[in-house]
């Protein structure tokens, strides 16, 4: 959750998500683990709860809990276990390799808020997961809390940000996790003979939501979803996509901090210093009339790094044009865009790592910005883009195609140049075809700047999409209440202490008065 702890799109969204819905009136709290690269004194967060007990499948744990409160935004729970979270990565290391307790770390945090919920006396009527990192709430809620005063009444929604990471694990965790066998079944959590916790949550969930109406579509299609299309087609109408926003506090030219030089729709100077200053910071050739291509982003197969890999070298040789780089993953790639520079010097520059401050300079000082994912869940910056006046140029895949416009060259309208095909050359010649419109016919471009500056992707619309669907999940639960024989796994054993409604000797008080 932006700005404790970002990877992605989804540090974003859960920030201003949340935000959007405590503006309409709505009682949010956000909870997080307390990862390594947070740094609590910073934060102004405060231990709300000095020791918290999560009864596991096998086990318990015990965490501490801090609340970080700051205006206009949901209160942030942060979930302290430091030997689960206190580490350099959030998911992997600094080679990309999964933590192998990933499976253990995120059973353990899924359940730990729910149990915070308990300790701090909050009912929701929705939870609200995110991706397979914490999938397991959606089961959690309906075979462990399934008769709680508190947490019985809860409805569960669960967002899919990337349908490729599942969370796949042996089945040797699956005791720990404590969803009981009778749940280790392939239409939920088994995959072969694996425990999958994104499938699993699917199934447990009122609710299902994806980042983008084409996006929930495509991985629906037959031999789509990375194996999940069969789960998705089957939830029917409970099933759905919901574009993202973004946050224009964070994400506007006009009042963006992390610029030397504001500008709008009415008035585009203060873009061509942006491009000056970036150009000096990338230590690229001082040329305002040269087109500036830029990308940033995971270097992950998802995003289409390979591609751009592949041919950038043939377009900096054949057109006037000049690239910045800015992103970290796979490290063949990383030694790649390192080396580029070099090479190409005063017209390619590269960081190599995660830079916020310039991820908004590439958004404002570029004229192009280059998305060429494999699929793409949403997407965010092709939306920042379009807000900056920099032309997304695109594979037309889940949220891209559903936020970008292709250029029509008769009538000079659209926001932006598309392309369907992943390959090498239908990269190359949409970025030549961009190139060649940015030169011959700069009145289109600038009209599909305007166009794309004055385009609506703020929060609001899809925080109102998010309350219908959680008033959906709702009656989805109340209807499978009517008929579903919930299994409790509590039922079978012994209620531990920490998991019964009765609380503890140190827990359960919570610090803070005003919650
Ligand atoms: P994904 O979540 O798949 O990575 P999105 O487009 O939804 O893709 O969101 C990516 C977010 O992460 C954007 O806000 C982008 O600016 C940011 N980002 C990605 N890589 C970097 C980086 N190396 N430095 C700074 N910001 C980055
Ligand atoms: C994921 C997707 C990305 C999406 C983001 C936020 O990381 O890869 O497309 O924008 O989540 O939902």
């Amino acid at each position: 959750m932006s700005p404790y702890a970002k990877v992605g799109g989804l540090g974003d969204v859960s920030a201003s998500l949340s935000a959007a819905l405590k503006k309409l009136g709505h009682d949010v709290r956000v909870v997080v683990p307390r990862y390594g690269c947070i740094d609590i004194e910073k934060s102004g967060a405060a231990v709300t709860l000095n020791s918290m007990g999560v009864w596991m499948g096998n086990k318990e744990e015990w965490c501490m809990v801090y609340r970080a409160e700051s205006s206009g935004k949901a209160p942030v729970y942060f979930i302290e276990h430091s030997v689960f979270f206190d580490r350099d990565g959030l998911y992997h290391d600094n080679n990309m390799s999964d933590y192998d307790d990933n499976p253990l770390r995120f059973a353990f945090f899924s359940r730990a808020a729910l149990q915070l919920c308990k300790d701090i006396n909050f009912k929701p009527d929705i939870v609200h997961g995110n991706d397979w990192q914490t999938a397991l709430v959606s089961a959690y809620l309906k075979v462990w809390h399934w008769n709680d005063p508190l947490l019985g009444g809860a409805a569960s929604l669960l967002t899919i940000h990337n349908a490729a990471y599942q969370g796949i694990y042996p089945k040797s965790n699956y005791d720990y996790i404590g969803l009981g066998w009778q749940n280790f079944t392939e239409p939920a959590f088994e995959s072969y003979d694996k425990v999958n916790f994104l499938k699993g949550g699917i199934h447990f969930a009122d609710m299902v939501t994806a980042v983008s109406p084409t996006f929930a579509k495509e991985i629906c299609e037959p031999g789509g979803g990375f194996g999940l299309a069969p789960y998705l087609s089957a939830k029917g109408s409970k099933f759905k996509g919901i574009l993202n926003g973004i946050d224009y506090e964070e994400w506007d030219p006009q009042i963006d901090i992390h610029l030397p030089a504001h500008y709008s729709a009415d008035d585009l100077d203060g873009k061509k210093k942006c491009k000056r200053y970036l150009q000096k910071l990338f230590c690229l050739k001082n040329d305002p009339k040269v087109a500036l291509i830029g990308t940033i982003g995971r270097f992950v197969d998802q995003k289409g790094f390979h591609l751009i890999r592949n041919i950038i070298e043939r377009v900096l040789d054949d057109m006037h044009v000049q690239f910045v780089i800015l992103g970290s993953g796979e490290k063949n790639l990383e030694w790649f865009f390192q080396d580029l520079p070099v090479r190409y010097s005063g017209s390619a520059g590269s960081y190599i790592g995660y830079h916020n401050e310039r991820a908004h300079l590439i958004e404002a000082g570029c004229d192009f910005f280059l998305m060429p994912s494999l699929f793409e869940p949403c997407g965010l910056n092709q939306m920042y883009s379009l807000r900056y006046g920099t032309l997304p140029i695109v594979r037309a895949t889940g949220g891209l195609e559903d936020t970008v416009e292709n250029y029509d060259e008769a009538a000079g309208s659209g926001n932006g140049f598309k392309f369907w095909e992943s390959s090498e050359n239908a990269l190359y010649y949409t970025i030549g075809w961009a190139v060649s419109t940015y030169y011959d016919r700069p009145a289109h471009i600038r009209k599909m700047m305007l166009d794309g500056m004055k385009r609506d992707f703020s929060w609001e619309t899809s925080a109102e999409k998010y309350v219908k669907a959680y008033a959906a999940a709702i009656e989805n639960k109340k209807e499978a209440d009517s008929y579903t024989p919930y299994y409790s796994v509590e039922s079978k054993k012994k209620k531990p202490a920490s998991a019964s409604n009765k609380k503890i000797s140190n827990s359960g008080n919570e610090i803070t008065p005003s919650v």
